[in-house]
């Protein structure tokens, strides 16, 4: 028995990186995912998963996107238990001294069209099914929601903005649909830059970054499945609703002189080999 047995899942940004190695984990634990996202992999995904999956090719920056998601729940298995919304796109970290002024609205609207308006525009889509199931909401947040120089200014903004949206949306649906979110720190992805500011994708992991983390390991992108996982469950999180779950292999408690207490010492898990 999964722990998502029977539940229908509407899941952006399902292609690649986190969304796909978490879609991949929901459908093992027995949920039906319609997998939306703006690249077509989410048909290879679908591919692989069986009948289980089924891809929506969609911009979720717009409306009609979204309610083409969730009526394609709708029409093949007749509800929707969870709305994820994880599409992403990042500022590639670059400061607003770098960004040329007339380019910072048409960056900011991009950004925040996807890693903000999206997230909104999917769960009012998904609004009268998520209460008729009394379902619940998942975001996908970022160390960046609440540190400065986990992205550029933009990025940062939008994963503030995410915060928000998960503890107003919690207080607003209570008591009938849950809302939560996951603040990953960083996985082996290349997310896409805004094509406002001409930026290409970019590695999620730079040099040195390994080494910064108190954990000193950089995660795969499967290591978060388990708490989207978690967020899901009707009986595992039935009490959690308005958290942003952090999973930031430590660095919103790192040091200054070393990044983590036991890190550099002989005797270490990472240092010696050992594996947690
Ligand atoms: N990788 C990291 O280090 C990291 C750290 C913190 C938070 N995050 C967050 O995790 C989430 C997933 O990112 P990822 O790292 O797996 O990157 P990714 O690029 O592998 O996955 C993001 C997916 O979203 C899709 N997408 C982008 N714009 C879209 C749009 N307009 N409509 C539909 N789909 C769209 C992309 O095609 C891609 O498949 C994002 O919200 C990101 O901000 C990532």
């Amino acid at each position: 028995m999964g722990a998502l047995d029977g539940q229908v899942v509407v899941f952006t940004g399902a292609g690649a990186g986190i969304g796909r190695a978490v879609v991949t984990r929901y459908a093992s634990e027995g949920a039906r995912v319609v997998a939306v996202d703006i690249t077509d992999k989410v048909k290879e995904l679908a591919d692989e998963l069986g009948g289980v999956v089924i891809p929506v090719v969609a911009d979720v920056r717009s409306w009609e996107g979204n309610v083409q998601a969730v009526a394609a729940a709708t029409e093949a298995w007749g509800r929707v238990d969870v709305f994820v919304g994880n599409a992403g796109i990042t500022d590639a970290a670059r400061p607003l001294e770098d960004i040329p002024g007339h380019q910072l609205k048409a960056g900011f609207d991009e950004l925040f069209g996807v890693n903000v308006l999206a997230p909104l525009l999917g769960v009012r889509a998904a609004l009268d099914e998520l209460i008729r199931s009394r379902g619940s909401v998942i975001l996908t947040g970022s160390f960046a929601g609440a540190n400065a120089a986990g992205g550029g200014v933009l990025y940062t903004a939008s994963k503030h903005a995410v915060q928000g949206l998960v503890r107003q949306l919690a207080y607003e649906l209570a008591p009938d649909v849950r809302v939560n979110g996951v603040a990953p720190g960083v996985a082996p992805t290349r997310l896409k830059g805004t094509t406002a500011l001409g930026q290409a994708a970019t590695d999620s992991v730079l040099d040195g970054t390994r080494e910064a983390l108190p954990l000193q390991e950089i995660p795969t992108v499967d290591a978060y499945s388990g708490i989207f996982t978690l967020l899901a469950s009707r009986s595992e999180a039935a009490v959690m609703t308005g958290t942003m779950v952090s999973a930031d292999s430590g660095l919103s408690v790192r040091g200054i002189a070393r990044p983590g207490g036991r890190v550099g010492r002989t005797d270490a898990g990472a240092s010696s080999g050992e594996s947690r």
